[in-house]
C-alpha cells in the first residue's frame, strides 16, 4: 500500500476505527513476537512482520492520544522460555525501531538534532554495522572471566545459557589484557547458512526436527538443555555493544571510552570477533550508501543479514539521548527488503485456525528463496484471492525474509495455464462441514462450529498449553492431535486428568516412564498459575496477553470475570457499564468476551478446568525512583535539555507528567523566564526544583 494511500484512509478513519485496529494491532504483534521470539517458529514473514509494525507506527502517529499501554511499540521480543533459569538483566537489551527507506534514516538523525538541540547544521558521526540475522546475547565477564551468558529474553529478563555459551568458539572465557572488575559485551550468535545445511541434512538423516532457517537453528542449537549439543553445532558470535561497566580504580574520565567505535576496537583487543563491515563516518551520504553496498553484498555473505543498524558514535549522547519505552533514540535499524522467487501453485488448502477463520494456504513447488526452501506459502485471505485472482497453476511471485510462511504476492498472467479456472473459495468448513460465515465488514470467514469442530477444538488446546498460556512442556501439537483423535483430551480439563492416565500413556508407541513423568511434572507445576495466564489460554477472540492483563487487574478471580460476563450479557446495566470503562477495552472485546464466556460450551469447560485449576491474582509492581508514581510538572525554558528529553527521562523514572499545576501536582521543575506556573506552585505550596537540581536528580 503506497503511503499517500495510507495516508487517506488515516484522514478518514474514526477515533474508534482507530482504536479498534491499535488493539488489534497489539494483540496480533504479541502473538508474532512470541513465534518468533520466543518459540522459534515465526508465522508470518518479516515483511509483514514491520508491514504490521509500520501500520502501527502510523496509527500511532496521526491518533497520538490513543497510544495503548501495551502498544508493540513499547515491548520487545518475548518472555523467555521455561526450562532454563531466568535471569534479569543489569542493564535492560534494548531492541531498535525500524527504518524502511533513506526518508526514515534522515528523520531518525533530524530527531536526534532536535532532541539534543543541535544546530540543524552540526554533523556527528554514526557507526553503520550489518544487522546480523541471529540472536543477541549478553556476556558477563568479571575480573575477566566469563560467569554469565544470559539471552534477551524481553530485555527485562533473559534465560542463563551460561553452559552453552562456554562451548562456543568465539566467545572468550577469559579476556585478553588488563580485566575490568565488570564487563558485560552484548552480540549476536549466529549459524553459517553452509552450516545451516550441513545441520539439517544431518537432523533429516536422523528423522530428527529440522530448522526453517539459519537463525532458528542458531537459536534452537544455543538452547539445549545439554550443552553437549550446542558444543557440536557450528555458532558464531560477534560482538556489537557493551551493557554494564566498571572500570575499578581507573574510572576516571580520561580512561573511560567516550565512543562506541572505541568499544568496537577494544573488543577485539579482549578478545571478540566484530563484524569486518562496521564502518564509521559523519558523512550523511555516505552513510546512506553504505546501506546499498551492503546490500549488494549481502547474497555473498556466508550469513544472513536482515539490515542495517545506525548508531550515534558518541556515548554521551547515547545516554543523553536515552530511549523510548524500549528502543533507544540513538539507534535504528534499516531493514532489508524481504527476497523473492518465482513458482508455481499446486494446490489450495483451507486451514481453520483457533478462533475457527478459514485461511487458505498455496501449496508451491518447492523453490529456493534467499537460501531456504518454501513449499508452502500464505493466501492471506478471500478476498486476497478474489483480488489477485489466484488460481492453482498459476506461475506466481512469492516473498520470504528469514521466516517459515511466505506469503504468495502476484501472478504472472501471461504464463496462466488455458484450462485455469478461477479459485472459489469454500463456504463450508473443510473440518466439520458447518456452513462459514463472514460478518459484513471483516475480512475473514469463520467456521462457527467453536469445540464441536474438531480443528478448533485441537488448535484450542494447543494454544491453552502454548508457552505464553499454560507453557506445558511435553504436551506438544502432534500429541495433542493424537490424544484429541483418541478422545482423551478434549477440553483443557482434561489436559489434568492425565497424570491419573499415566500408566497408559507410558505404553502409547513413542513414550516411556521418564516422559510421562516428565508430562506429569510439567502439568502438576501449572495448576497454580497467573490468573491473567488463564484468560489468556482460553483463546477468546481479541483477547491477548495485555487485554487479559488488564481483565486480570480488574476482576482478581476467574469467578468474578465469569459472573461479570452473566451480568453484562444483555449489553447494559452496570456490569456492562464497568466492563467497558476498563481502560482499553471497547464494545467489540467486551462483545467477544461476553459470547465466548457465556456459550454454555465453553462456560462449561471453564467450570470443569476450575476443578484443577488455582488462578492466582496479580501483585502490584514495586518501583523505586525518588519520583515514581509521582506528577510532575516543567515550566519555563530548560537550558540543558530538550523539554522532550527531560519528559522522556521523567517518564521513564515512573513520573507522569503533566502539562498543568494543580494541587494533585508533586513537582514543578521551574526553567529560565517561568511565568504564571510557576507563581500557581508557590501559591500551592508544591515542591519546587530548579533546572540544576531537575538535572542532579534526572542523569
Ligand atoms: S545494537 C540498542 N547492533 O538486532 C541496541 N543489534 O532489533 C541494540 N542485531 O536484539 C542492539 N546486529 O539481536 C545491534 N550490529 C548490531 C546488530 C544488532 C544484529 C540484532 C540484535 C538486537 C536486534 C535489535
Amino acid at each position: 500500500m503506497s503511503s499517500k494511500n495510507n495516508n487517506d484512509i488515516l484522514n478518514n478513519m474514526t477515533e474508534l476505527e482507530a482504536a479498534n485496529q491499535l488493539q488489534n494491532l497489539a494483540k496480533e504483534i504479541a502473538y508474532h513476537n512470541d513465534c518468533y521470539h520466543g518459540g522459534d517458529e515465526p508465522k508470518i514473514s518479516d515483511a509483514d512482520f514491520d508491514q504490521l509494525m509500520r501500520r502501527n507506527q502510523q496509527l500511532e502517529k496521526a491518533f497520538p492520544h490513543l497510544i495503548r499501554d501495551d502498544s508493540p511499540s513499547r515491548i520487545i521480543g518475548a518472555p523467555p522460555k521455561a526450562g532454563f533459569l531466568k535471569k534479569r538483566h543489569r542493564v535492560p537489551m534494548l531492541s531498535l525501531g525500524n527504518a524502511f527507506n533513506d526518508e526514515d534514516i534522515m528523520e531518525f538523525t533530524a530527531r536526534i538534532q532536535r532532541f539534543l538541540s543541535l544546530d540543524s547544521k552540526t554533523v556527528f558521526a554514526l557507526s553503520i554495522e550489518p544487522k546480523i540475522d541471529g540472536l543477541s546475547l549478553s556476556l558477563r565477564y568479571e575480573n575477566g572471566e566469563l560467569t554469565e551468558a544470559i539471552t534477551r529474553g524481553d530485555g527485562i529478563e533473559g534465560e542463563d545459557v551460561t553452559a552453552n555459551a562456554m562451548t562456543i568458539a568465539d566467545i572468550p572465557k577469559k579476556l585478553n589484557a588488563t580485566p575490568l572488575p565488570i564487563l558485560e559485551v552484548r552480540g549476536e550468535v549466529y549459524m553459517r547458512n553452509s552450516d545451516f545445511f550441513k545441520l539439517n541434512h544431518e537432523q533429516e538423516r536422523l528423522s530428527a526436527k529440522t530448522f526453517a532457517n539459519p537463525r532458528n537453528a542458531a537459536a534452537g542449537s544455543l538452547r539445549q538443555k545439554d550443552a553437549t549439543i550446542t558444543k557440536g553445532r557450528a555458532l558464531q558470535f560477534f560482538a556489537y555493544a557493551i551493557g554494564e561497566i566498571d572500570y575499578g580504580i581507573n574510572e576516571s574520565n580520561e580512561n573511560k571510552i567516550q565512543h562506541h567505535g572505541d568499544f568496537l576496537e577494544k573488543m577485539q583487543e579482549w578478545g571478540f570477533k566484530v563484524n569486518p563491515l562496521n564502518k564509521i563516518t559523519d558523512d550523511m551520504e555516505e552513510a546512506l550508501d553504505y546501506y546499498q553496498e551492503l546490500l549488494n553484498k549481502r547474497a555473498g555473505l556466508e550469513y544472513g543479514l536482515d539490515g542495517v543498524v545506525y548508531k550515534v558514535n558518541r556515548l554521551d549522547w547515547q545516554s543523553r539521548l536515552g530511549q523510548v519505552s524500549r528502543t533507544p533514540r540513538w539507534a535504528i535499524a534499516y531493514k532489508f527488503p524481504a527476497e523473492k522467487a518465482t513458482t508455481i501453485i499446486e494446490q489450495i488448502d483451507i486451514q481453520v485456525g483457533r478462533t475457527g477463520a478459514l485461511t487458505p494456504v498455496a501449496r508451491l513447488t518447492p523453490v529456493t528463496v534467499g537460501g531456504v526452501v518454501v513449499a508452502n506459502a500464505t493466501l492471506h485471505n478471500e478476498d486476497y484471492i478474489k483480488s489477485n485472482d489466484f488460481r492453482i497453476g498459476d506461475t506466481v511471485t512469492i516473498q520470504r525474509a528469514g521466516d517459515v510462511i511466505p506469503q504468495v504476492l502476484e501472478v504472472h498472467i501471461d504464463k496462466r495455464p488455458e484450462e485455469s479456472e478461477p479459485f472459489i473459495f469454500p463456504e463450508r468448513c473443510p473440518t466439520c462441514n458447518a456452513v462459514a460465515i463472514r460478518v459484513s465488514g471483516e475480512a475473514v470467514r469463520r467456521c462457527p462450529a467453536e469445540l464441536d469442530c474438531p480443528s478448533q477444538a485441537v488448535e484450542r488446546l494447543k494454544h491453552f498449553v502454548s508457552r505464553n498460556a499454560f507453557d506445558i512442556e511435553g504436551l506438544g501439537n502432534k500429541l495433542i492431535d493424537e490424544l484429541y483423535t483418541d478422545q482423551i483430551l478434549k477440553t483443557p480439563a482434561d489436559i489434568f486428568t492425565l497424570p491419573d492416565r499415566a500408566e497408559d500413556l507410558a505404553t502409547r508407541p513413542g513414550w516411556g516412564t521418564l516422559s510421562v513423568e516428565n508430562l506429569v511434572q510439567s502439568i502438576s507445576i501449572r495448576r497454580k498459575i497467573d490468573l491473567s495466564k488463564v484468560i489468556y489460554a482460553l483463546g477468546i477472540r481479541q483477547i491477548g496477553e495485555a487485554t487479559a492483563k488488564l481483565l486480570a487487574r480488574h476482576y482478581k478471580s476467574m469467578e468474578a470475570l465469569l459472573e461479570a460476563a452473566e451480568h453484562a450479557a444483555t449489553h447494559e446495566g452496570s456490569a456492562w457499564e464497568d466492563l467497558i470503562n476498563i481502560d482499553q477495552i471497547g464494545i467489540s472485546v467486551a462483545s467477544d468476551l461476553i459470547d465466548f464466556l457465556n456459550a454454555p460450551n465453553n462456560n462449561r469447560a471453564i467450570h470443569d478446568l476450575l476443578q484443577h485449576i488455582t488462578p492466582l491474582p496479580p501483585t502490584a509492581i514495586a518501583e523505586n525512583s525518588p519520583i515514581t508514581g509521582k506528577t510532575i510538572v516543567f515550566t519555563g525554558t530548560l537550558t540543558q535539555m530538550s523539554r522532550a528529553e527531560a519528559k522522556a527521562r521523567a517518564e521513564s523514572m515512573g513520573a507522569k507528567v503533566a502539562g498543568s499545576v494543580s494541587a494533585k501536582t508533586d513537582f514543578v521543575i521551574i526553567g529560565a523566564d517561568a511565568g504564571s506556573k510557576a507563581r500557581k506552585a508557590q501559591e500551592l505550596n508544591l515542591n519546587i526544583l530548579t533546572e540544576d537540581e531537575w538535572v542532579k536528580l534526572a542523569l
